[in-house]
């Protein structure tokens, strides 16, 4: 019989190395496997961490290869280069499309009852090759998509009015890059609509300017590439939002995430990968209703699917 939980992680570069970290911190998972072409990456990556496994939740963790991805319950995929600064996520596509096309059927054929996280750039487009290279089912090819442009999008406006993100419920929908869009209308704030939070604040204190939604939606789209510049790389931020849909597929948590996932028809957007809000489980992820936007909310959205199309057709998936 099977005994608790297991995570495989293909890639071990910064990202992978960085989910595993964080899962074994938060004692997510029972078995980690870390797989990466370069073997003794994987293996220090899994030293350096198991090293100080005496001091948090038990964990058992190992560099692997494809076929120790057996009875895995989750596979994460962070196979690919990253992005360099300068570069947009799209500029990685067709070398990682080809890197996912020579090795996911041979990790399916080992793991193919696993659910997929997919965090790999650009990964609307990487989510949508996995599930044309594979017979996996839709469900269980869950790519990060915005969730991390959403938790950036929620950390920016809780800074703006000194209030915890937690209280901040507002999303990224569209492309994990520079089309994205925010559904402003649908946003909320301590389980009030956004546009009268942002009133009342206004009624209380005269000085309070409200927020300039076009400024934020632009820093969402900015604040990847501000860190790579910085310091050449992502990977705490994009680890949590990995450890966040793990633990909602782990602990069957039916949570609302705006994650990457095959659209049929959603605001006329079809056979695409693109975030809009799903609920997660054990079973994977299933679209949420379509909410309803605005006109121009609707017309960015269909605008974002649509650079994606754009690129998957430019591609040989
Ligand atoms: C980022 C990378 C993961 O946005 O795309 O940080």
């Amino acid at each position: 019989m099977k005994k608790g939980t297991k995570i495989s992680i293909l890639g071990a570069g910064n990202v992978g190395a960085t989910i595993a970290y964080t899962l074994t911190v938060s004692g997510v998972a029972s078995e980690i496997v870390l797989v990466d072409i370069n073997q003794n990456k994987a293996k220090g990556e899994a030293m350096d961490i198991i090293q100080g496994t005496a001091l948090c939740p038990p964990v058992n963790i190992y560099a692997g290869d494809y076929s120790d991805l057996k009875d895995s319950d989750i596979v994460i995929v962070t196979l690919g280069s990253a992005r360099k600064p300068g570069q947009t996520r799209i500029d990685l596509a067709q070398g990682n499309v080809n890197i996912i096309k020579s090795v996911m059927p041979e990790a399916v054929r080992y793991a193919p009852d696993a659910i997929y996280v997919v965090v790999s750039n650009p990964v609307d487009i990487i989510t949508y090759t996995i599930l044309k290279v594979t017979d996996l089912p839709e469900s269980h090819v869950i790519g990060s998509g915005t969730l991390l442009d959403s938790t950036r999008l929620r950390e920016i406006i809780a800074s703006k009015i000194d209030i915890s993100p937690k209280n901040v419920h507002a999303d990224v929908f569209g492309e994990h890059g520079d089309s994205s869009m925010v559904p402003w209308s649908l946003a909320s704030i301590g389980g009030m609509p956004m546009s009268l939070y942002l009133n009342a604040m206004k009624a209380k204190d005269p000085n309070f300017e409200g927020l300039d939604l076009a400024q934020i939606e632009q820093d969402v789209h900015t604040s990847g590439g501000q860190v790579i510049k910085l310091k050449g790389a992502t990977f705490y931020a994009i680890a949590l939002a990995a450890r966040h849909i793990c633990t909602c597929i782990l602990r069957d948590t039916n949570t609302v995430v705006t994650c990457s996932g095959m659209v049929h028809g959603a605001y006329g957007v079809d056979d695409v990968c693109v975030s809009l809000p799903s609920i997660i489980n054990a079973q994977g992820a299933t679209r949420m209703e379509v909410p309803d936007l605005t006109a121009e909310e609707k017309e960015k959205f269909v605008r974002s699917a649509t650079v994606l199309k754009e690129t998957i057709s430019s591609l040989e998936i």
